[in-house]
């Protein structure tokens, strides 16, 4: 038990160095993030941006998937996604001190925003049930009901929107339930 754990903390320190030891260290085009910060912190926040957003690197830096990291270019700006997120940076940064900040004199503990707040894994911070509905409008419901086991997982009220709109699409509307 304990060997395996010790196996698979090895192979994440590992794996982290090794990512690290891949980035440049001289950093030449940051705008938002302090000049001098330390390789190691950088690296620590892409990779919470990566998990935060369900992405990799490559979303939002120029660099072709599966090669080596030192092979990207980082401090390029080209990619829409870095410039979006250094927006996100900034407008994170203003919710938590002008605004979350000011709840401190009501409060001794405030939760701070963070990229996973809001994106939960995901490029579009959306509710799951936003990107079925979604789904819904742009392939219809038999689609979703082809692709995911419904009833386990939609909330009552999706549920509800769904069976409304299969009683006005669907000469059965029950059927969705029973395929
Ligand atoms: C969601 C978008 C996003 C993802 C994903 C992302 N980055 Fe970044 N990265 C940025 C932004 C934005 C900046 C610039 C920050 C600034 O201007 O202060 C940056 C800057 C950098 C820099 C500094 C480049 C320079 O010379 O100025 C490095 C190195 C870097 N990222 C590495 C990585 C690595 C490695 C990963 C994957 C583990 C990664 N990034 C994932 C958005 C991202
Ligand atoms: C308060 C909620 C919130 C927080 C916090 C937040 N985001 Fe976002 N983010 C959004 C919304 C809303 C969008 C717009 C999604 C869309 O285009 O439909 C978005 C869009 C983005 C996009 C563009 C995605 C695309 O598909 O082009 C990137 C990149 C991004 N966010 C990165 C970040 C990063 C990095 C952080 C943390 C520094 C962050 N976000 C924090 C709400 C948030």
């Amino acid at each position: 038990m304990f060997k395996k754990l010790f196996f698979v903390l090895a192979i994440i320190i590992i794996s982290s160095s090794i990512l690290s030891a891949q980035v440049p260290g001289n950093f030449k085009n940051l705008k938002v993030l302090p000049k001098n910060i330390q390789k190691n912190d950088l690296t620590n926040i892409m990779k919470g941006f990566t998990a935060a957003l369900g992405v990799r690197c490559s979303f939002c830096h120029v660099g072709e998937e599966g090669k080596p990291l030192d092979t990207y270019d980082f401090a390029s700006d080209e990619k829409t996604s870095k410039q979006k997120a250094r927006i996100m940076l900034n407008m994170t940064r203003d919710i938590n001190s002008q605004y979350l900040s000011k709840l401190s004199e009501f409060s001794n503990h405030i939760e701070k925003v963070e990229c996973v707040t809001c994106h939960r894994g995901a490029k579009e911070p959306k509710s799951l049930d936003d990107i079925m509905l979604g789904v819904i409008k742009r392939k219809g419901v038999e689609y979703l009901v082809k692709s995911i086991p419904l009833t386990s997982i939609l909330s009552p009220c999706l549920s509800k929107a769904l069976e409304e709109i299969t009683v006005s699409t669907s000469p059965s509307p029950k059927s969705f339930v029973s395929t």
